[in-house]
C-alpha cells in the first residue's frame, strides 16, 4: 500500500487499531479517527512507528466528513458490522445491537451501488467474537425490569477451541478488501467467525 492514506475510524481500539497497524506495516499512510481521547495517542504513536507516518485525530465518526475526497480520487471503504444481525440471531436482548448491524451491511450494498460510478468499492466484514476492549467501551442500559433481558451466551467458535479472533485476523481480511487486489470485488460480506455463526444461527 505505498503511497495510499487509510483513514481508520473506530482506530483507537480494537479491529479499527489491528486494521490501521496492517495498514502501516503495509506502507500506508494512516489517519486514526476516533472520539474517545483516552487510547487514540498511544494508538497513533504505534502505527506511526510501524510505517511511514500516522496522525491522531479526535472526530465523531457521525460527521460525514471523508467521502467528497473519496469521490475525487476512487478508493476503497469497508463497513464492519458483526455475525449479529447477519447470520446469528440467537443473542436474546441484542436486537438493537443486531438492527444496527444489518442496517450497516443494507448500507454498505447500497453504498457499493451508489459510488460503482465514482470507483469507489464498498465491502462489509462481519467478524465473530474478537478480542478487543469492546466490553469496556459499551455500557448495558435499564436491564432492571426488561420483558427481555440481555443474554451473554457462552462463546463457541469451532475452528479456535472457541478462543475469540485476534484484531490481526479481521485485519489480514481487511488488506485483502482494501487494495487493488480486490479491484473487481465491491458489496460483498465476508463472514470471519470460525465457523461461530453456523453453530449458532
Ligand atoms: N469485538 C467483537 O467481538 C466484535 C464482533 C463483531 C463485530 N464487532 C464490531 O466491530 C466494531 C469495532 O468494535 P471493537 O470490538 O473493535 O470495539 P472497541 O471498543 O475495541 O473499539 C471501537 C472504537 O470505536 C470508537 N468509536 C465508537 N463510536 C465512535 C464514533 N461515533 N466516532 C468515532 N469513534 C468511535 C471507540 O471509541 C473505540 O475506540 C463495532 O462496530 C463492533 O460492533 C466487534
Amino acid at each position: 500500500m505505498d503511497g495510499k492514506v487509510a483513514l481508520v475510524t473506530g482506530g483507537a481500539s480494537g479491529i479499527g487499531r489491528g486494521a490501521a497497524l496492517k495498514f502501516a506495516q503495509e506502507g500506508a499512510r494512516v489517519g486514526l479517527l476516533d472520539f474517545n481521547p483516552d487510547r487514540l495517542e498511544a494508538a497513533a504513536a504505534e502505527v506511526d512507528a510501524a510505517g511511514p507516518g500516522a496522525m491522531a485525530l479526535q472526530a465523531d465518526v457521525r460527521d460525514p466528513a471523508a467521502l467528497p475526497h473519496l469521490r475525487i480520487r476512487g478508493g476503497s471503504i469497508v463497513i464492519t458490522t458483526s455475525v449479529n444481525g447477519s447470520r446469528m440471531y440467537s443473542n436474546v436482548g441484542a436486537s438493537v445491537y443486531a438492527a444496527s448491524r444489518a442496517a450497516r451491511l443494507a448500507l454498505g450494498k447500497m453504498l457499493a451501488l451508489e459510488l460503482a460510478r465514482d470507483r469507489i468499492r464498498v465491502n462489509v466484514i462481519c467478524p465473530g467474537s474478537v478480542a478487543t476492549n469492546i466490553w469496556d467501551n459499551t455500557w448495558v442500559l435499564d436491564r432492571e425490569g426488561r420483558r427481555v433481558a440481555s443474554e451473554f451466551p457462552v462463546v463457541v467458535v469451532p475452528l479456535s477451541g472457541d478462543k475469540p479472533a485476534t484484531a490481526e485476523q479481521i485485519a489480514n481480511v481487511v488488506l485483502f478488501l482494501v487494495p487493488d487486489m480486490a479491484s473487481h470485488v465491491t458489496g460483498e460480506v465476508v463472514v470471519i467467525d470460525g465457523a461461530q455463526s453456523l453453530l449458532k444461527g
